[in-house]
């Protein structure tokens, strides 16, 4: 069964963008997603991004799916099932750095400033004026910046476990809010950035892939405060091949497609999202948010996962959210872990139709 679902993987090679030496693995996913309807575009910084593109019907909002680490548009599965026959445009792609998407190894490529220029590339080719985002973990900063720089494209936003990201929290350095995250909550919760930062990460992870896979889809998340945040416990962690027993709600086909599409593009472009956040060029890069769109002035969504000891939400997101917009905040609740979108994928997504029926959009 699973030697049948990868050996069914649609493989395709393709010529690179500048930024890559060779070519571009590709792993165009099964169900929901219908593979004729992926697209590529070359943006105006000459990267290629691969996207998943629905057109919506007349009267109906596009909703743009923005993933996270270690991630592709697959991460948004139970979503696009649930929306695509409802009559909601959809575009999901995938990040920088990411499955079909180029995957540049200068982490200065990875700042805010661009990648959100490369989504309204995106939003142009696809002649979307304005659309609704749905975003998790790293795609929530890209979504709280394209509300800084881009207010005008977007009518909504909706956050998943990382909440709303404002332009001041990358400039203090790394130490100080590491010492700061321990005060708070009593553990550092970000001490494994120091870790995705170094040299060779990447390599580490993948020769101990499944170690880490379980860790971060635990059911039993309070394990990530011992062995995941501090700093050097991932490491250690993985480099005993540790195994735990992973959540339920992620299959084994579903893992493995998931590890495979990381594996064929690798890590190392991937951790430039954590290396411009452990060093000072995403704090720099915000300095030039405009200080009028430092709160977002469209409604926004958040859904909190209580059980996410790294992107913490109760004592740090939750009071976050209420005053992050100018417009209504709409919060929700989730006995979650990390992955909110795929453990609790019935409640995410009726909460999520009910708040975009209830802004009353039209498109
Ligand atoms: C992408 O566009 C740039 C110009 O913006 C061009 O130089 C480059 O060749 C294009 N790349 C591909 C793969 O088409
Ligand atoms: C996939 O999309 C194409 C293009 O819109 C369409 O013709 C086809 O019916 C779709 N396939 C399925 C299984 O929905
Ligand atoms: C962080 O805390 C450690 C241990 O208490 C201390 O040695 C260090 O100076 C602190 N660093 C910063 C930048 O506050
Ligand atoms: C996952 O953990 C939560 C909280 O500890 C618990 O309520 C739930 O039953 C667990 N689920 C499984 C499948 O173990
Ligand atoms: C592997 O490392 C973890 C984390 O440091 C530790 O808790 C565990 O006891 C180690 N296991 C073995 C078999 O050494």
């Amino acid at each position: 069964m699973l030697f049948q679902v990868l050996s069914s993987l649609l493989l395709t090679l393709t010529a690179g963008a500048s930024s890559a030496p060779a070519l571009l693995p590709r792993v165009d996913v099964p169900a929901p997603f219908n593979s004729s309807l992926f697209k590529d575009l070359n943006v105006s910084r000459g990267l290629n991004y691969h996207y998943y593109s629905v057109p919506a019907d007349k009267g109906k909002p596009t909703l743009l799916f923005l993933h996270g680490f270690p991630s592709t548009s697959y991460d948004w599965r139970h979503q696009v099932a649930f929306f695509q026959d409802k009559g909601y445009g959809l575009l999901v792609p995938d990040m920088l750095g990411y499955g079909g998407t180029s995957k540049p190894l200068d982490p200065q490529l990875y700042v805010s400033s661009l990648v959100t220029r490369d989504i309204i590339d995106i939003l142009d080719a696809e002649k979307i004026e304005q659309a609704v985002v749905v975003a998790h973990d790293w795609g929530s900063k890209t979504a709280s910046r394209l509300a800084n720089y881009f207010p005008e494209r977007f009518l909504s936003y909706a956050f998943l476990a990382v909440g709303y990201t404002k332009p001041t929290l990358f400039a203090t350095p790394f130490e100080e809010s590491l010492n700061l995250s321990k005060a708070v909550l009593g553990y550092d919760n970000h001490g494994y950035w120091d870790f995705f930062s170094t040299e060779g990460a990447d390599q580490t992870i993948l020769e101990h892939f499944d170690s880490f896979w379980d860790l971060f889809y635990t059911n039993d998340t309070t394990k990530t405060i011992t062995d995941w945040s501090p700093l050097g416990a991932l490491e250690a962690f993985i480099t005993n091949d540790t195994r735990v027993t992973p959540v339920d709600y992620v299959t084994p086909e579903e893992r493995a497609i998931q590890m495979e599409a990381i594996r064929q593009g690798g890590l190392a472009a991937p951790l430039n999202w954590y290396k411009i956040v452990r060093g000072t060029l995403e704090g720099q890069d915000d300095q030039g948010i405009p200080q009028e769109n430092a709160l977002i002035h469209g409604p926004v969504f958040f859904g909190a996962a209580l059980r996410d000891y790294i992107s913490v939400s109760a004592p740090i997101y939750l009071a976050g959210a209420l005053v992050s917009s100018t417009s209504t905040v709409t919060t929700r609740e989730y006995n979650s872990g990390h992955w909110v979108q795929l453990a609790f994928p019935e409640e995410v997504n009726g909460d999520l139709l009910q708040w975009i029926e209830g802004l009353g959009l039209v498109a």
